[in-house]
């Protein structure tokens, strides 16, 4: 089940069909998000579909169950492999969205919950939303909500992934962004680790965006974070 997942944070149709276009091997796992999605449409999808790759579509929905319920029926028509809502939702909303995501096959993809936003502080959990609880029991919760609420796993920071399995259990996935060589810059993110220490940790797939789309070789990137974190 251990894979990588190209996080295509591009804004255009034509400068992400050129990228994928390198990888003439493997066809990764690739990730769309808000940006290419509002600009391209649901075409977007479709066409890298049948390009033969996986999509987790990271719309992060958060909405009355009543939308959340419908909005994901319509996702799971694009034939997605994997979709997101927040956690704050509440268990209600993350039990209509499976159910909206359930096709009349019994089939689904994957659906997945975000604790907190990484750029959420503790500060400003505090001060802002008034929550009082720490960042790491907040994380706890939300996952636990998650699991309750039938989905599959959430995103969460490799460091916080085995809390997540020590308080869920070892099969709710993580999803975990935050990944960097170990020889490579840290960029904008604080929390990171490496291909090879998220598997120790135990994260069922990796989100990489700029140490494989901002390569030089993205394909021999790619195929070092595959080479490090599923190991072949
Ligand atoms: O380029 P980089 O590897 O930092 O990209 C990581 C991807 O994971 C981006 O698409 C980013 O938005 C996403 N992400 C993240 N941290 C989170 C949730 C999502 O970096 N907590």
């Amino acid at each position: 089940m251990r894979d990588v997942i190209i996080a295509c944070d591009f804004s255009s149709r034509e400068q992400t069909l050129a990228f994928l276009d390198r990888f003439t091997g493997r066809k990764p796992f690739v990730k769309i998000g808000m940006e290419l999605f509002y600009a391209c449409g649901p075409e977007i999808v479709r066409e890298i579909k049948a390009r033969g790759h996986k999509i987790f579509l990271d719309l992060k929905l958060h909405d009355i169950p009543n939308t959340v319920r419908k909005a994901m029926s319509v996702l799971s028509r694009l034939d997605v492999d994997m979709t997101n809502v927040h956690a704050a939702g509440t268990i209600d909303m993350m039990r209509a969205a499976l159910e909206g995501l359930t096709r009349p096959d019994g089939t689904r993809p994957l659906l997945i919950a975000v604790t907190q936003l990484t750029s959420t502080s503790q500060e400003r959990m505090q001060n802002e939303l008034l929550i009082g609880a720490t960042i790491n029991e907040t994380i706890v919760k939300y996952a636990q909500n998650a699991k309750a609420a039938g989905l599959d796993g959430v995103v969460c920071s490799p460091l916080e992934a085995e809390l997540v399995k020590n308080n869920c259990s070892n099969d709710f996935m993580t999803v975990t962004p935050g990944i960097r060589f170990a020889d490579a810059a840290a960029d904008d993110q604080v929390r990171i680790t490496t291909p090879a220490r998220a598997r120790e940790i135990g994260s069922d797939f990796i989100v990489v965006g700029r140490p494989i789309t901002a390569a030089d070789d993205p394909v021999e990137a790619y195929e070092r974070c595959c080479r490090e974190f599923i190991g072949e």
